[in-house]
Parts: structure tokens; sequence; C-alpha cells
């Protein structure tokens, strides 16, 4: 794997490989989430390319960036033996050198879930991320769907400032007691870790509400408070059921919808998410 640590390096790179490069930007502490992501770049295109970069400019003040765990020898050997080609490694003046002055902002689908506690979280996550894609150039830029607002974030930044980039989305992957893999886990105790099966747990109930005929968000919001509050140390700070593609809220379930919660554990802040469909009235039971 080459590992290559300024943006002429990485430039270089992109421009000798040849074929379609695959692009996995991470923030580091890897896990077999961010690993899903580099194999389905290796399956679809010529090379994979993965960055680490812990992008300060999406951490407000008071959240962990100086806690945000880091792994930098394990993230190596996991991407090495995923069979990563390449490797984007920059440092922080790199990327926002003396003097950086431009954001990019992208509008009304950031003002809501995420966007309401962390007002400046997909400013600094679009911004890097268009950088990313300049230095890189992939053909295509994976991004898992866990975040799922981060990646309608990512694929408006992509449509409206037409970057030649296809953006691919993977599922969430578990672990095996459900809860969705997260290098902020690592902030949880045992019990904790317990209580954070409970969102998983709530929006799988969800979806059963919703196959057994509910429609209305009030009452799903409901008993998914209901089992994560039956837990001890969470803390609900929304549960939304939305638009996928807006996120504006809806009262009842119909065609697609976004099922999206955040709760904090202790330390930790965790998302999840899902998306349910009503059952057309007609539809043979
Ligand atoms: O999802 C992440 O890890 C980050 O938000 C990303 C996309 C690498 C940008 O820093």
């Amino acid at each position: 794997m080459d590992i290559l640590r300024t943006i002429r390096e990485m430039k270089d790179w992109s421009a000798r490989s040849g074929g379609r490069v695959g692009f996995v930007p991470t923030m580091g502490s890897l896990h077999a989430g961010h690993l899903t992501l580099v194999h389905r770049a290796k399956a679809s295109c010529d090379r994979a390319v993965a960055s680490i970069f812990l992008n300060p400019a999406q951490f407000g003040a008071g959240e962990d960036l100086a806690a945000y765990p880091v792994d930098p020898e394990g993230d190596r050997r996991k991407l090495e033996d995923a069979g990563t080609d390449a490797l984007f490694l920059p440092d922080r003046r790199e990327i926002y050198p003396q003097g950086f002055k431009t954001y990019v902002q992208v509008e009304d689908i950031t003002s809501h879930l995420c966007g309401v506690s962390r007002p400046a979280f997909f400013r600094g996550v679009a911004t890097v991320v268009l950088k990313l894609l300049n230095i890189v150039q992939p053909h295509t830029a994976f991004f898992g769907e866990k975040d799922w607002q981060q990646l309608q974030v990512v694929r408006t930044l992509a449509r409206d400032l037409s970057l030649n980039v296809n953006i691919e989305s993977v599922p969430t992957v578990r672990d095996a007691d459900g809860v969705a893999l997260s290098s902020r886990n690592a902030y949880l105790s045992e019990t904790e870790r317990v209580s954070a099966r409970s969102l998983v747990r709530s929006l799988d109930t969800a979806k059963a509400l919703v196959s057994e005929g509910e429609i209305s968000a009030a009452v799903l919001r409901r008993a998914i408070r209901e089992i994560i509050e039956r837990e001890r140390h969470t803390d609900v700070e929304y549960i939304s059921i939305c638009d996928p593609a807006d996120f504006t809220e809806r009262e009842e379930v119909r065609n697609a919808t976004l099922i999206a919660l955040a709760v904090r554990i202790g330390r930790a802040r965790l998302i999840d998410n899902c998306i349910v469909e009503a059952k057309r009235c007609n539809e043979p039971y």
C-alpha cells in the first residue's frame, strides 16, 4: 500500500494510476464498516484509495475532537489487509494551510436532525469532502448509510457543484448484538453498551409496527422513545420520522420514510436510522 502525505503526491498517484479509482474517506479508528466500504471500492473500481484525516472543521467547541479515538498502526494494518492500494494521510496544515478561508455550505438539509445540535458539522464535512475529492480525483466515492444525512449532504454537494464523481452508499454494518458500528462506540462502558442496543431494537420495533399497518409518526415516535428511555444512561436528542431526501418531518409514514435517531449515552452520541415504507391499502394480506 502506497502512503501519500501531501496533496501533490496524492494527485500525482491518481494521475498515474489509470483506470477507475474508488475512494473511501475516513477519520481513522477503522472498523468493519469502513473496511466494507474498501471492499466495495475494490470490487467496483480498479484501485482503492482510503484517506485518514481527523477533520477539525467538523467538530464544534466542546465536542470530542481531542478525545476522538486514534489507532494509526491498527488502521494501516487493516487497510493493507483489505487490499487498499493507497492511503492519503495528510496532516492538518496540508488540508488547512495558514490563512484558509473557504468553506462550503449545503443549505436547508443541514438544518435538520444532526444539524440542529451540531451547527458547524456539515459545513466542515462538505468542505473537507470537496477538498478530498479534488485531491484524490476518484471515479466513485463510498459512504456508509449509518450517516444517512451526511450521505445526502455529499450527494447534494456533488450534484450542485457538478462534481465529476459517483457517490455510492453502503448499508450500515452492525455488531452481533445489532449495534451499528461506529468509532464512537469505543466511548461506551459495558453497561452503556447494553443500553446502546436499544437504538436498533427501537428501530426494529418501529419497522414491525409499520409492517402491521401503523402509519402514525406520533405513535411510532412514542414506541421508539419508550424502548430507549427504559434503558439506563440514555438521553434522546431526536427521533425524526421524515422525508429521506430533505428531512422535512412527516406526520404519517408513506412511500419511503426515514426514521433517524440521535441518542447520548454517557460520553457517546450515537446515531442510527432505517427506512420504512407503508403497506398500500389494497395490498393483499
Ligand atoms: O464519516 C466520516 O468519517 C467523516 O465525516 C468524513 C466523511 C470522512 C469527512 O471527514
